[in-house]
């Protein structure tokens, strides 16, 4: 009798183990197993055309205080079901977007402590999403997260793009290495910035792009990261598996979550043609709908700046150099001497409004308008700035005026200097004198050490209050672009609002001290995934000392691949970062810059490998033009693209910008050739980007007598 009991009970168990949950994706490339190990933890693994892709990998918490979620577990019920749907973007790179994907729930009982945990999957064709849902019950409801430990066991030694693990900032150039060559190369990874916190020296940050050897493209990153903090790898490289590291608090706490809740999804892009990885928009799928009513507020936007003279050091964003400090409310501006360098002077502004109603550009940043730069940085000074009080030489109301006569809208900046609890403060304030002086955008910034002293960028808190920047000013109806806010995971489908992010290294770093050439063939398949980027391009004169001699950084680029990010960097914001008067210098050149789309109806990846080259067709939004971007990597490279995204049938006139033959980005970045050509679906184009270039290519349907006197491609 006991020997058929025990027999039954070890079936039970036996059957419990061997059953592995299967989920397909749509087209049945990517195959999911979801089983328990015999001390119930949750394994998952995946493959793409039976290739794997992840080998089994353990899920689950550590908390502080109780027992952990890592074993014990028993499944109490699955669900599987599937989603077809397509949904239209505000503002993006496709008219629409399809939303396909099967979807497993597993219901979990820790039956020691009663605890229930669901891990919902969803495949879809272009990889998985999984994430944690805690749902109401009575033995579960406030706790602290000590760890997530989600694994990701790679199949191989695959080579990576990189940056270094780090709870503040993003801003790094990519490491390409093997994974097991991560830890070697750390400590040269690890460049300067203001505010840094690394964790481990095989710890990486994501979005993670991988190859490996048999030519599978492998992303990991996550999406919909809302009151929960962010996710970072570490890798135990011996086995080659990868651990989710979350950013801590300044307790070393991880998350305090309150049930009913769930964690952001993890995400695992994956292909064999890496075109696929940049056109996913899996990212975003995960996302919850539009939050926003009626968005018809929220609009693309071609912007110049009172910037770049800043970031060189050609100018200043203070307006005196009189005082060691300042004291908002006791320093008295009007009667301190200006240093002579102050840009975000009246006139001066003016002449940028000027500039950008005779170019057709929609806006005009201002930076350094507002009393409080002279000691903005390095000080965990509180009360930094106010965001309403500008220094005496800017009139903010006679600004907004002769902008408003230029048909120009201004936008605000609010660089936070990371105090954060003063932006909150201020918030309201702030956003009504936008709305009151007319301001339909705000560039936020994050520069230096969180004040609550001891906090990271990147942690619950943080997230939450870029969060809820975010969502007030939807209530302002205000376009958010945040610099060095935590890198984005697909919000802007919720929030649409949120037209930009920084949160990489950007075109600040060609001016201090310079950024590796192919840089921006890697931003493409790991920090836009997420989100756009105000990546800032444009710059035409790449010898900095020749706006502030004591500035002898180089722009590590082609003027032609300054013209190719336009396209290949999709961002509903796209600055014009360079000085007029260097725009003035090539008007040939610039003329794209004036063209070119913000927004589109479709796009179409035509050459991509990350590191190498990423080549793009978009169609603009509502029109029959067409924009190609083409960026190229350290070597020279010929492209080879046809034109069969055209309409067939119709004739187009191509207008190629690209690098002259004797281009490079360093010895000769300013050669550039512009022809002119009759095109039409079955044109084929054969063209050459030299170390650091690229090309742009502008396509406008013509009439046959407009085009006939253009030799044909
Ligand atoms: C860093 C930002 O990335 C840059 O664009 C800005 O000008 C400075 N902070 C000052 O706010
Ligand atoms: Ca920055």
């Amino acid at each position: 009798m006991k020997k058929t009991l025990l027999f039954t009970l070890l079936c039970l168990v036996f059957i419990q183990v061997a059953i592995a949950q299967t989920l397909e994706s749509p087209n049945g490339e990517l195959v999911m197993q979801f089983s328990l190990q015999e001390d119930g933890t949750p394994v998952y693994s995946l493959t793409y055309k039976d290739q794997a892709v992840i080998k089994p990998s353990k899920l689950g918490f550590d908390l502080r205080d109780e027992k952990d979620l890592l074993s014990g577990f028993s499944i109490s019920e699955t669900e599987e079901s599937t989603f077809d749907q397509t949904w239209e973007p505000v503002w993006g790179e496709e008219k629409e977007i399809r939303n396909h994907y099967n979807e497993l729930e597993v219901n979990l009982l820790q039956e020691e402590t009663d605890r229930n945990l669901i891990i919902r999957f969803r495949l879809f064709n272009d990889g998985l999403g999984f994430r944690y849902e805690f749902p109401q019950q009575g033995s579960l409801g406030h706790f602290v997260i000590k760890e997530e430990r989600s694994q990701f066991a790679m199949a191989g030694d695959h080579t990576a793009f990189w940056i270094p693990g780090d709870y503040d900032t993003q801003e790094y150039d990519y490491t390409e290495s093997k994974l097991s060559e991560i830890r070697e190369t750390m400590e040269t990874a690890i460049t300067a910035n203001l505010s840094q916190t690394s964790f481990s020296n095989t710890g990486v940050q994501t979005s993670l792009m991988m190859k490996t050897e048999d030519g599978l493209y492998i992303n990991l990153h996550e999406a919909a990261l809302i009151d929960y903090a962010t996710m970072h790898l570490n890798l135990d490289d011996e086995k080659m598996i990868f651990e989710s590291w979350l950013t801590p608090d300044v307790n070393g706490d991880k998350g305090y979550l309150v049930a009913p809740t769930v964690s952001p999804w993890r995400t695992i892009i994956v292909s064999d043609d890496a075109r696929d990885i940049l056109a996913s928009k899996m990212t975003y799928n995960l996302n919850e709908p539009i939050a926003i009513e009626d968005p018809s507020w929220i609009k693309p936007m071609k912007y110049i700046g009172v910037w770049w003279e800043m970031i060189t050091g050609k100018s200043s964003w203070n307006y005196t150099d009189e005082f060691k400090a300042v004291k908002l409310g006791e320093t008295d501006f009007e009667a301190a001497e200006p240093n002579g360098k102050h840009a975000a002077n009246t006139e001066h502004v003016k002449e940028y409004i000027d500039f950008a109603a005779e170019h057709g550009f929609d806006g005009v940043l201002v930076e350094g308008w507002n009393i409080g730069w002279e000691d903005w940085f390095g000080h965990s000074k509180d009360y930094v700035f106010d965001f309403v009080t500008p220094y005496p030489d800017f009139d903010v109301a006679e600004i907004q005026n002769y902008a408003e006569s230029k048909g120009v809208k201004m936008i605000m900046h609010h660089e936070t200097s990371s105090s954060v609890r003063n932006y909150e403060r201020h918030l309201d304030t702030a956003y009504q004198f936008m709305n009151k002086y007319g301001y339909p955008a705000v560039k936020s910034g994050y520069v230096g050490d969180i004040l609550p002293r001891g906090e990271n960028h990147y942690s619950q808190w943080l997230v939450n209050h870029y969060q809820y920047a975010l969502e007030k000013a939807a209530d302002y109806k205000i376009m958010v672009n945040a610099h060095e806010a935590v890198r984005p995971t697909g919000i802007a489908r919720t929030y649409p609002n949120l037209i930009g992010n920084e949160s990489a290294r950007g075109t600040e770093y060609q001016s201090f001290g310079g950024s590796k050439p192919n840089h921006v063939t890697v931003l493409p398949f790991t920090r836009l995934l997420g989100g756009p980027m105000d990546y800032t391009p444009g710059i035409f004169e790449m010898d900095l000392s020749k706006l502030n001699p004591e500035n002898d950084s180089k722009v590590n680029s082609t003027l032609a691949n300054q013209l190719g990010l336009y396209v290949t960097m999709y961002s509903p914001l796209q600055m014009a970062a360079d000085l007029p008067e260097n725009y003035m210098r090539f008007p040939d050149a610039f003329q794209f810059i004036k063209d070119v789309a913000v927004d589109w109806d479709k796009s179409v990846y035509l050459e991509a490998e990350p590191g190498d080259y990423v080549t793009v067709a978009r169609k603009e939004k509502g029109s029959t033009n067409w924009f190609v971007g083409n960026v190229n990597g350290n070597d020279a490279r010929t492209a080879r693209i046809n034109f069969d995204f055209l309409d067939k049938g119709k004739t187009y006139i191509a207008t190629i910008y690209s690098d002259a033959p004797s281009a490079h980005y360093r010895m000769n970045p300013q050669a550039y050739e512009i022809k002119k050509y009759r095109v039409d679906s079955r044109s084929k184009l054969s063209q050459l980007s030299a170390p650091g270039g690229g090309f742009a290519i502008s396509i406008k349907e013509a009439d046959k007598t407009d085009a006939k006197d253009l030799k044909k491609l």
